[in-house]
């Protein structure tokens, strides 16, 4: 009877469903044809295909039309190729890039292949003759740049930057004649910089920023007439500045920070009347600031930190209207603060710290309203501190001065860190000061409730540093500038930078600030500057992943563990929506802890820094897996039965044992995470919610395309069957090994119906042999099935799924490889029927 029915069913199935053909993974239009040459074009859509970086749900017979990143010419052949950077696609690009062969591609003027995780240079790459742009950013390419850049004679952009080059810039660059923008940053590139790249006249915007070079400063490339951007920052450069600025008027951006540069600023540098971003520290610069410095009217930032000047503050900077960043800390600077900067109305970062500036605090800071950051750390500043000066500053460091008077109790809300500790002063704390996270008062003996602690060394009033020709630590000045450079990037988290000196007192502090910084409750170890540290401020190169809001980092802590952070951007924290997504999924994960289920650390949720800290999953989403050749192999069945039994109990857990009932909202195969022994972690709780058993629970549509519930289009209305729905997808996805969107699409209609289980799994991997797993893969096809039920009343609840899952399984009727999803639809393969 069997084999009669599966005979039939193999008639029936191919009469009918020729078309459909188990969900080939080839791209249509491409099938092998092995009797003639392919075309271009398709072997270019072959190509494309094969690469898997865009997402299955794109067809490939629309690439020149909808592709993101994809381009065409009029014939309709690939001229652009820059695959997007979500989170989906950032994980190890790099495997089906060695299998391609990029001279298909012959067309190409731009390809973006920055972040892609290679290794090495792609094959054919030296043979697309017509490219303009090249970007190799944010990889870890090793050794010399393997090819000729002769080979490029069109390119105009050359982005290598964020790698592991090594050896000497190579000369032949020079041949580059229409290069505009050259970018070898952030590389191990050394030797000198080859000086025949003053006769790419074409150069825009060079920098080699955060390499090895050393050598003289090549001033003749610093000529060059059409450079705006020059940026040789972080290197081991010698020589002085030349006093020739001739023909370089249109520079607006020059960096030679962190290098061995002497000599005095030349007073030429008022010629460069267009630059906007001036960055000399981190040198050896000697003397006085010239006067000529007033200028640069276009000048919105100027950092001289760091260097040994010793002439007192111009007053010419008073001219600086647009100046937004003023850093000169870190010299022997003497004087007053001229009254002239007064007029810096657009000023947001005041640095002066650490240098012999005496007198008192000007009154008129306080109406610089634009200013959030002030250090005036580490000088000679006696008088009171003005009032209103901490009303819309984030951070604040006026320690080691002889300031007296009390302090102001007027406290804006954006205070995030004021550090008072040694001056001289009295009266009463302020109970207003208790909302700053990060406030010190040490060793200011006169105060009423008695602030004497000084015996911390550096906390004594009469610190000097400037006795022996100071000269700052470079691990302590890098530390500071980069607290002082990070805040100016607009990145708030920056000031979370702390001095390690205080930690002991900050958990003190988190302890009754615990709502926000809640950030110790992981070992009492985890602490902001480790965070800053480990991510060197939350660096792309440490980014593996980005949501629809905010970007997971990867940061490994100096303990050895490993964790994941999720970050808010400034903006998306100012979208009310995202803030609140954050405060949700500390509000859910801080209140449930299962073994299925990502665990939360700790956090940061002032305005200013804003990120989440979670256990880290070391093998990534159950998407990335699946997607993944080489991942997706290692995922035998009995791995892909238990992904799918531990989301089914977090999920059952989240629904049934916790009161009010948690809805996660969003669960899809990039919400799943797999730790080192391929458990799965349900993650993602930004959309989470309570369940109010007295509301409608009336919502807004969230969740992921192609997992989301059908009735939630039309009622709005969210319960615990939506999560059963999405997880039926996710349970098929696995088995699949792909979306199973066109399955599903098709699953009411007779022809699908009839199609064989065996041949909707994934291909990849030998079907299942033994008996148990054969038992499982039904069990789970079939629950999936059950799941995906149109009627919401009909799926089973996650605490069924969980239950049948773990209960002991029932022989099967009918041989595995004959199973029909009609059967599975309709639970006719166990001997008894357990609807
Ligand atoms: C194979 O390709 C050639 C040329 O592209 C075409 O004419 C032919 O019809 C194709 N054959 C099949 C079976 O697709
Ligand atoms: C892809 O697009 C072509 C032409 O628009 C269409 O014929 C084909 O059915 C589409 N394939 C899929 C899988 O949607
Ligand atoms: C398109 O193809 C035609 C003929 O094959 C060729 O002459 C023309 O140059 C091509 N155009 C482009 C933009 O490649
Ligand atoms: C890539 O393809 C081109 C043209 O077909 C061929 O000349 C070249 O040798 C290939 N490169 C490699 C590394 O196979
Ligand atoms: C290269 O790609 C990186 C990362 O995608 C991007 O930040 C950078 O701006 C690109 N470089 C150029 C010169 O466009
Ligand atoms: C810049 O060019 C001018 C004119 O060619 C020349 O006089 C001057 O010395 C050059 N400066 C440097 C630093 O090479
Ligand atoms: C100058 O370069 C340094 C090191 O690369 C960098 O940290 C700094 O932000 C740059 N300065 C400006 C003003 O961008
Ligand atoms: C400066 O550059 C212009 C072209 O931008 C050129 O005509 C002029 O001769 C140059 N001046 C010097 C002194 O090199
Ligand atoms: C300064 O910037 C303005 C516009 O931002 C521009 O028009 C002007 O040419 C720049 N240069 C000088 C020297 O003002
Ligand atoms: C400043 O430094 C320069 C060079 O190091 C030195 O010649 C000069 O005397 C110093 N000036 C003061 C006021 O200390
Ligand atoms: C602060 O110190 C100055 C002298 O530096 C003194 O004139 C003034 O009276 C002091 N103010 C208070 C409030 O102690
Ligand atoms: C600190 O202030 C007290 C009075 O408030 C004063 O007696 C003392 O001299 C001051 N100390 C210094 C070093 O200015």
């Amino acid at each position: 009877m069997a084999i009669y029915t599966s005979i039939l069913i193999i008639i029936i199935q191919l009469l009918l469903c020729a078309s459909i053909n188990s969900y080939t993974t080839k791209p249509p239009g491409t099938h092998r044809n092995s009797t003639s040459k392919l075309s271009q074009l398709d072997e270019e859509a072959n190509a494309l295909f094969s690469l898997h970086w865009w997402s299955i749900q794109y067809n490939i017979s629309n690439r020149c039309n909808n592709w993101p990143g994809v381009g065409c010419n009029n014939n309709g052949s690939i001229t652009k190729l820059s695959p997007p950077k979500d989170s989906t696609y950032v994980f190890n690009r790099d495997l089906y890039v060695r299998d391609i062969n990029f001279s298909v591609f012959s067309n190409l003027v731009h390809l973006d292949l920055s972040q892609m995780n290679l290794y090495e240079l792609p094959m054919g790459l030296s043979s697309l003759k017509k490219l303009t742009l090249l970007n190799l950013s944010y990889n870890n390419i090793q050794d010399e740049i393997p090819f000729s850049l002769a080979n490029f004679p069109q390119l105009m952009v050359f982005d290598v930057s964020n790698n592991l080059i090594t050896g000497q810039i190579p000369h032949e660059i020079a041949k580059l004649e229409n290069l505009v923008t050259l970018d070898l940053s952030f590389n191990m590139f050394s030797g000198t910089i080859p000086l025949s790249l003053s006769h790419v006249t074409s150069l825009n915007h060079l920098r080699i920023s955060n390499n090895r070079l050393d050598g003289e400063l090549p001033t003749k490339i610093l000529n060059l007439s059409q450079l705006k951007n020059f940026d040789l920052s972080r290197n081991r450069l010698l020589g002085k500045l030349p006093a020739t600025f001739v023909n370089n008027s249109q520079l607006q951006n020059l960096n030679l920070s962190d290098n061995r540069i002497g000599g005095f600023i030349p007073r030429e540098i008022g010629k460069l009347a267009n630059l906007v971003v001036l960055d000399l520290s981190l040198n050896q610069l000697e003397g006085p600031i010239p006067e000529q410095i007033g200028c640069l009217k276009n000048l919105t930032s100027l950092h001289l930190d760091s260097n040994w000047i010793n002439g007192s503050i111009p007053s010419s900077i008073g001219l600086l209207t647009h100046l937004n960043e003023l850093a000169i800390g870190f010299n022997q600077i003497p004087g007053l603060i001229p009254a002239e900067l007064e007029h810096l109305v657009y000023l947001k970062v005041l640095d002066i710290s650490n240098n012999e500036i005496s007198g008192g605090i000007p009154k008129w800071i306080s109406a610089l309203t634009q200013l959030t950051d002030i250090r005036l750390q580490g000088n000679h500043l006696s008088g009171v501190i003005p009032y209103g000066i901490l009303n819309h500053c984030i951070h604040v460091d006026l320690s080691h001065n002889r300031l007296n008077g009390s302090i102001p109790s007027q406290i804006g809300h954006d205070l995030l860190y004021l550090d008072l500790n040694s001056n001289n002063l009295s009266g009463k704390k302020p109970k207003e000061l208790d909302s700053v996270p990060f406030f010190y008062l040490n060793c200011n003996p006169f105060l009423d409730d008695g602030y004497y602690d000084c015996s911390d060394p550096q906390d004594q009033l009469d610190y000097d540093h400037h006795d022996n020709h100071f000269r700052p630590s470079k691990a302590l000045v890098l530390i500071i500038v980069a607290s002082v450079l990070i805040s100016f990037g607009s990145i708030g988290v920056g000031i979370c930078v702390l001095r390690s000196r205080h930690r002991h007192k900050l958990k003190d502090k988190a302890a009754k600030h615990g709502d926000l910084f809640s950030i110790w409750n992981y070992d009492g170890k985890i602490a902001f500057e480790d965070i800053i540290e480990a991510t060197e401020d939350f660096d792309i190169r440490y980014c593996i992943g980005a949501g629809s809001y905010g970007s997971v980092y990867e940061a490994q802590l100096p303990s050895g563990k490993t964790v994941a952070l999720k970050k808010l951007h400034k903006t998306e924290s100012e979208n009310p929506s995202f803030y609140n997504s954050f405060c949700n999924e500390v509000k859910v994960l801080t209140e449930i802890r299962h073994r299925n289920i990502i665990r939360l650390y700790g956090y940061c949720l002032h305005n200013r820094c804003m990120f989440l800290v979670y256990e880290y999953l070391e093998r990534g989403s159950l998407f990335y897996n699946l997607a993944n050749e080489i991942e997706a192999k290692e995922l035998n069945w009995r791995k892909r039965v238990k992904i799918i039994k531990g989301t089914a109990h977090a999920l059952a857990y989240m629904h049934h044992h916790c009161t009010p009932p948690i809805v996660h909202r969003d669960v899809s195969s990039n919400n799943i995470l797999l730790n080192s022994e391929l458990e799965a972690c349900v993650s993602d709780f930004g959309t989470a919610r309570l369940l109010d058993p007295d509301s409608s629970n009336q919502t807004l549509l969230v969740g992921t395309y192609g997992y989301i519930a059908p009735e939630l289009a039309y009622t709005m209305s969210v319960t615990t069957k939506c999560d059963v729905y999405s997880f039926g997808v996710v349970a098929l996805e696995t088995m699949m090994g792909h979306h199973p969107g066109e399955f599903i699409t098709t699953m009411s209609k007779p022809c699908t119906q009839q199609l064989l289980m065996k041949d909707l799994l994934d291909p990849r991997i030998p079907p299942p042999t033994c008996g148990e797993d054969m038992q499982d893969v039904l069990l789970v096809v079939k629950l999936a099935l059950a799941c995906l039920s149109l009627d919401p009343k009909i799926r089973p609840s996650m605490q069924d799924v969980a239950n049948e899952i773990l209960a002991s399984k029932a022989p099967i009727l009918i041989p595995f490889s004959d199973v029909s999803i009609y059967q599975l639809m309709n639970q006719e393969i166990y001997p008894i029927d357990k609807k």
